[in-house]
């Protein structure tokens, strides 16, 4: 916290609480700390009470003991995906091609990757902003495009590691979501269609042909999600498995090779 002092501080709660900040005393500490000088944490306190998640604002998030670097427009990392990282830890060791698809700023590779230092790390997402957060965390094997027409064709059966943290939010559910998500991470990162499982079907539609003999996909749902998302995974021949952290309020749907 350089050259905050208390009252500015005071100054950052005040007017974060005035904005309905739940969090107001510690999102300000948070905010002091990242800011050079008062001016800076006057324009930080102003960005967050105008509704731009703080992770965004302050340019990162602390993510399963790594921090992520962030900017305004990416998806932040959310919480309950500790329960992806923690399934894909399972099964990455050393040499393992871990791929990251719609991998956003690059958390659950990176947190994997941090967790097993020995994996072969790639990551992809379409968006352009989302791909240069991404190389700033991850380095080099960032792809930018359409899911799997990003990745190097060599890798095609050699994925281990699949992790599609894929948007998933059903259309109609959009408008309920929280201002923060709404208004400041884009749509195509959260919409998936009619029922939120559009995106997850083109990548079940396609993994068999990337995944290793043993690889798994791992992808988050939602509960309401499960009938139909492990429906898909069968139909496409491959094993499905359905694995829930009720601490965390997350659910995650794998797949596997049924011979795997
Ligand atoms: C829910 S966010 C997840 C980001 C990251 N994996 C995480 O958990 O923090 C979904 C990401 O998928 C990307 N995306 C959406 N459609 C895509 C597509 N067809 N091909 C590649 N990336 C896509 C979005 O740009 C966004 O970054």
């Amino acid at each position: 916290m350089k050259s905050v002092l208390p009252a500015d501080l005071a100054e950052a709660v005040t007017r974060l609480r005035a904005a309905g900040c739940v969090f107001a005393e510690e999102e300000a500490t948070v905010l002091a700390e990242a800011a050079a000088d008062a001016a800076a944490l006057a324009g930080s306190v102003r960005r967050r009470a105008a509704g731009e998640p703080l992770e965004q604002v302050v340019g990162y998030a602390d993510f399963c003991g790594v921090r992520v670097r962030l900017g305004p427009g990416v998806f932040v990392p959310r919480l309950r995906s500790e329960l992806l990282v923690r399934l894909a830890a399972t099964h990455a060791g050393p040499g393992t091609v871990v791929v990251d698809l719609c991998c956003g700023s690059g958390a659950l590779g990176l947190a994997v990757r941090h967790r097993e230092p020995g994996v072969e790390l790639y990551a992809t997402d379409s968006d352009p902003v989302a791909v240069a957060c991404a190389r700033d965390n991850l380095g080099t094997g960032v792809h930018q495009g359409n899911l799997f027409a990003a990745l190097p064709n060599g890798l095609r059966g050699r994925i281990g590691v699949l992790l599609a943290n894929v948007p998933y939010v059903a259309t109609r559910h959009i408008p309920f979501l929280p201002a923060e998500a709404r208004l400041h991470e884009p749509h195509t990162a959260l919409d998936g269609g009619e029922d939120g499982l559009d995106v997850f079907r083109a990548v079940v539609a396609e993994a068999a042909g990337w995944l290793a003999p043993a690889g798994v996909l791992l992808s988050e749902i939602t509960g309401e999600q499960i009938k139909p998302a492990t429906a898909t995974v069968r139909a496409a021949g491959l094993h499905a498995a359905i694995h829930t952290d009720d601490d965390l309020e997350a659910t995650v749907v794998t797949a596997t090779r049924a011979t795997g």
